[in-house]
């Protein structure tokens, strides 16, 4: 089971959303980044549940310790080990679901591999899993402040079928993006998506959506041909947040409907010199390496399937039976999901940023090829 990401800045996530405690190892940041619990908080506290009405009532602070790899507010190049509790645990929610697999959760397949499963909560499956990637992607935008002007908003484009205007990519913040609970910059659709995650909640259904995601301030040549391209990269790394069911980056599936003439991006003469592509239809990658432009990419997420609708399934045994969903649980993943589709791609950006160290050592005079400057 890969419980890591990452080659050069490899994270590695732990725990169960009944356990004890979540955690990750960030191993291969620098040393002498600077680096705060305070850092990580932030991003957490937007993950947080019991946060919003629009989120799961469980109510856990998320409060991270440090437990290594970090002294008088510096990196040490060690191993960063982060622990965050589990607080607000209620094993008796879930002992119901010992003898029926909630469809479309992960219950079933989780024993069919294993022949067991954690007892409750759904374990590794849990997106309780998705605060040490986001505890982890706060220390990977550390370290690439550090070094370039990086910055990754995520914000909620679509919920149901109700589609948010786009805002404009280089100036979307998080602090626009956390101006409603749903997580949405534009203010007519936001309250729209915020009454249907409410009306979903209240019929005790769920509905899904979709997430964008601009990553400004990427110089060109991030990115390792040919089987980790930057665009393979973040399509792991996105499908692998719970619940995602596709990613398309710049024009995405839309490409396939138009001509190169429409598509292509020419280019342009850059002020200062050089040249840049004139428009960005390909979000920002070519050849899986960043062009210098913005990273843009979209992700889609399913309707949360426990629900407490009544639903005709069967029992692990094959008695059938009507399930209802009982424990506490999201109508609508995507306003938490913001700050995990954020950590994903601030570490792997944040990988891709150490990979590409290696391109930019000096070379030896006579390895020089005669054209490189
Ligand atoms: C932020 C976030 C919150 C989620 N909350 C719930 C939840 O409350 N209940 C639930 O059944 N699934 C929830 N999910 C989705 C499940 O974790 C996911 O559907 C499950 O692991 C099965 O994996 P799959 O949907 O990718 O196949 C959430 C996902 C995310 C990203």
């Amino acid at each position: 089971m890969s419980s890591s990401i990452g080659t050069l800045f490899r994270v590695t996530t732990f725990g169960e959303s009944h356990g004890r405690a979540i955690g990750c190892i960030v191993d291969g940041c620098p040393a002498r980044i600077p680096l705060s619990p305070d850092d990580i908080q932030t991003q957490l506290n937007r993950r947080r549940p019991g946060a919003s009405a629009l989120s799961t009532p469980r109510q856990e602070t998320d409060a991270v310790t440090i437990l290594s790899g970090v002294e008088r507010g510096l990196t040490l190049g060690t191993p960063i080990g982060l622990s965050i509790p589990n607080a607000d645990t209620r094993p008796a929610d879930y002992a119901e679901m010992e003898a029926i697999p909630r469809p479309s959760h992960a219950d079933f397949t989780y024993a069919e591999k294993y022949g067991m499963r954690a007892r409750s909560g759904g374990g590794r499956a849990s997106a309780r899993e998705t605060a040490a990637r986001v505890a982890a992607g706060a220390i990977a935008e550390k370290m690439l402040a550090a070094f370039h002007p990086v910055e990754i908003v995520a914000w909620v484009e679509a919920a149901g079928d109700i589609l948010a205007q786009r805002p404009d990519l280089g100036a979307v913040t998080r602090a626009t993006v956390d101006a409603s609970p749903a997580r949405c910059p534009d203010p007519a659709a936001a309250p729209r998506i915020v009454a249907a995650i409410e009306s979903a909640r209240d019929r005790g259904d769920s509905i899904g959506g979709v997430i964008a995601c601009v990553c400004r301030g990427v110089p060109a040549g991030w990115g390792e041909p040919v089987f980790d391209k930057l665009t393979a990269q973040l399509a792991r790394a996105m499908m692998s947040i719970p619940a995602t069911r596709g990613f398309e980056v710049g024009a995405g599936f839309a490409a396939a409907r138009m001509r190169g003439s429409e598509h292509n991006d020419p280019f342009t003469a850059r002020p200062g010199g050089g040249i840049r592509p004139a428009s960005n239809h390909c979000g920002g990658i070519q050849g899986g390496i960043s062009n210098g432009e913005e990273i843009f990419f979209r992700v889609a997420f399913k309707p949360v399937s426990t629900i407490s609708l009544p639903q005709s399934t069967a029992a692990f045994d094959g008695t059938p039976v009507t399930f209802e969903a009982k424990g506490r649980h999201d109508p609508c993943v995507l306003p938490r999901a913001v700050p995990v589709v954020e950590a994903m791609a601030a570490l792997v950006l944040g990988d891709a940023f150490l990979h590409q160290q290696i391109q930019l050592m000096p070379r030896p005079a006579a390895a020089r090829p005669e054209n490189s400057p």
